[in-house]
């Protein structure tokens, strides 16, 4: 996710419960005058977590996308390229990339085969939503993604217009299952073990791709490990999100110093703040509301220290209709 499942956003996963199994970096634009971003390179290059990553690549461009991905490529520790045909942003749909590329299949055909075969033995896999206007659209799409020997398919069960606040289509991710030979992860609005292991069950997908449930909750990877092995999940508690806090100020702090970036303690805060509205949501309303006016480190732990050094557990699901967790329900039933 953009500017949020950052560098320190893997090296603290990786301290909070031992993180995902695999990973898919922030995306790298791709245009004439593109090269590859700083920050998102160093996540791959520095990641401490011991698994692979795959760096997505956003863009339209055959050429530029085939320089791309080679660039990348030059690096070892890129396991594969992975496509984004998701990002709904308008700026991003406009100049028909993304999101905006399920409007012309046929590009998305032409650039599959090409970064399939810049890929050679790495994998290429890619990150789709379920069609741009509605979710008919979508076996069109499976009709060119199995054109293509693609090594995993993760899909966002939403169309682009859907954006983020809907429910998801469990059944577009069944018949993407059904249709490919590849694993096909499924992903949205997987914020607990519950609404994990409903998804799966709905869909049959190999594997599941979380995003916002796991900044609300870094141990969200070791809580569905340990329930699909049939053991009990851990409990997390507000004390466990506090040194999650602390180490992602830490790592943060880190990440600034190694890049070379200069980082007011304004700056600092604000950074955190994209964190944190999802690591506060449904911990009270003073909590989330008086965060959200702090500016210095000091005001700001204090009221973290307030709310959360205590071993109260934290409720498992987000609240529901806010903002940022929407429309996850349905995976529970
Ligand atoms: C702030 C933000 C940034 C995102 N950036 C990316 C991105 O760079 N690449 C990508 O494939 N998806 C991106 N997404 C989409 C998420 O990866 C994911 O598909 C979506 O949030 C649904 O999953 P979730 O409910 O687990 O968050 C982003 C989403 C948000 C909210």
């Amino acid at each position: 996710m953009q500017e949020v499942t950052d560098l320190p956003f893997w090296r603290t996963l990786a301290q909070c419960g031992g993180g995902a199994d695999l990973y898919i970096t922030e995306y790298f634009r791709v245009h004439i005058h593109s090269t590859l971003e700083k920050g998102i390179l160093a996540s791959i290059l520095k990641n401490p977590t011991g698994r692979p990553i795959i760096a997505q690549m956003i863009g339209k461009d055959l050429v530029e996308m085939r320089r791309t991905a080679r660039q990348l490529l030059e690096h070892p520790e890129v396991s594969g390229i992975d496509i984004n045909l998701g990002c709904p942003a308008p700026v991003v749909c406009s100049k028909n990339a993304g999101g905006g590329l399920l409007r012309n299949l046929e590009q998305v055909n032409r650039i599959l085969g090409e970064l399939r075969e810049e890929c050679g033995e790495r994998w290429f896999t890619v990150k789709t939503r379920v069609g741009f206007d509605c979710e008919d659209e979508f076996n069109g799409l499976l009709d060119v993604f199995a054109a293509h020997a693609i090594d995993m398919l993760s899909v966002h069960g939403r169309t682009v217009k859907e954006r983020y606040q809907t429910p998801v289509h469990t059944d577009a991710v069944q018949a993407a299952v059904a249709r490919l030979p590849c694993p096909v992860v499924a992903n949205g609005n997987v914020v607990d073990v519950a609404s994990g292991a409903g998804y799966l069950a709905k869909t049959g997908a190999a594997g599941l791709m979380v995003g916002r449930g796991a900044i609300r909750n870094p141990w969200i990877f070791a809580q569905l490990r340990e329930h699909l092995a049939g053991r009990v999940a851990p409990i997390v508690r507000r004390s466990d999100l506090l040194n999650y806090i602390q180490i992602l100020w830490d790592e943060t702090a880190q990440a600034r110093v190694e890049l070379g970036k200069d980082f007011s303690e304004k700056r600092h805060v604000q950074k955190m703040k994209r964190y944190l509205n999802y690591v506060l949501a449904g911990l009270g309303d003073d909590l989330e509301h008086q965060s959200r006016r702090t500016k210095e480190k000091d005001e700001l732990f204090r009221l973290l220290t307030d709310h959360l050094a205590n071993d109260e557990a934290i409720p498992a699901l987000p609240p529901e209709n806010s903002k940022l967790f929407c429309g996850f329900r349905e995976l529970l039933e």
